[in-house]
């Protein structure tokens, strides 16, 4: 069985697709170890507690100092002791102590084709901000290792996905979601649950 703990900060869809497809059976031998948001109003916490999935918040707001915070993820990861740690729409800079612990078996969703519009500053909608301005024709999204170096590991899939004419940064982050990030993350995941894609 594959223990997986995903990390959220917002609304859950990716969390969504991967927690419909172990019930449908497309992620095989799969269990959500625990959801951990850093924030209390993600809806993601809402979608966990639907589907019977252990939710947590780890919020910067109940700690000190960000070392304190990064203890309490760590803690909390370790309880879990997860196989396999998903950040979907995971907005916080995982702490470089938890990535070392888990070389390897940490993985991301990016909304967009790395190495374009990715690194500091390119989340969420921004992403679609800038490939629309950029005015490329083909966008999509990226799972990949996570390291040190934000959006910055290995690359593991991707899927491409049209541009349309008049597309707003709205219309073009829901096609993303739907036609890429919600179909190669939980593909990525089945992977490895298989034991297709070796991990750590
Ligand atoms: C979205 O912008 C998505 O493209 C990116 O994170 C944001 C929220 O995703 N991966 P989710 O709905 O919380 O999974």
């Amino acid at each position: 069985m594959l223990k997986i703990a995903v990390l959220v900060s917002g609304g859950g869809t990716n969390l969504e697709a991967i927690l419909k497809k172990i019930e449908s059976g497309e992620i095989p031998d799969t269990e959500v170890v625990g959801v951990i948001s850093n924030n209390y109003g993600a809806y993601a916490l809402e979608r966990a507690k639907n589907h019977g999935a252990p939710g947590f918040c780890i919020s910067p707001v109940d700690y000190e100092s960000r070392d304190d915070f990064h203890k309490g993820l760590s803690d909390k990861l370790d309880e879990l002791a997860p196989d396999l740690i998903v950040l979907a729409g995971c907005l916080i800079k995982i702490p470089d102590e938890v990535i070392k612990k888990y070389k390897r078996r940490i993985i991301n969703i990016h909304p967009a084709l790395i190495p374009a519009f990715s690194g500091p500053g390119f989340y969420g909608l921004k992403v679609h901000e800038a490939a629309l301005d950029r005015g490329v024709k083909l966008t999509g999204a990226t799972v990949h290792f996570v390291d040190e170096i934000l959006d910055n590991g290995e690359i593991i899939a991707q899927k491409c996905v049209e541009v349309k004419k008049g597309d707003t940064p709205e219309a073009l982050q829901k096609r993303v979601m739907e036609e890429a990030e919600w179909v190669i993350l939980p593909a990525v995941i089945a992977e490895i649950a298989r034991g297709d894609l070796k991990i750590g």
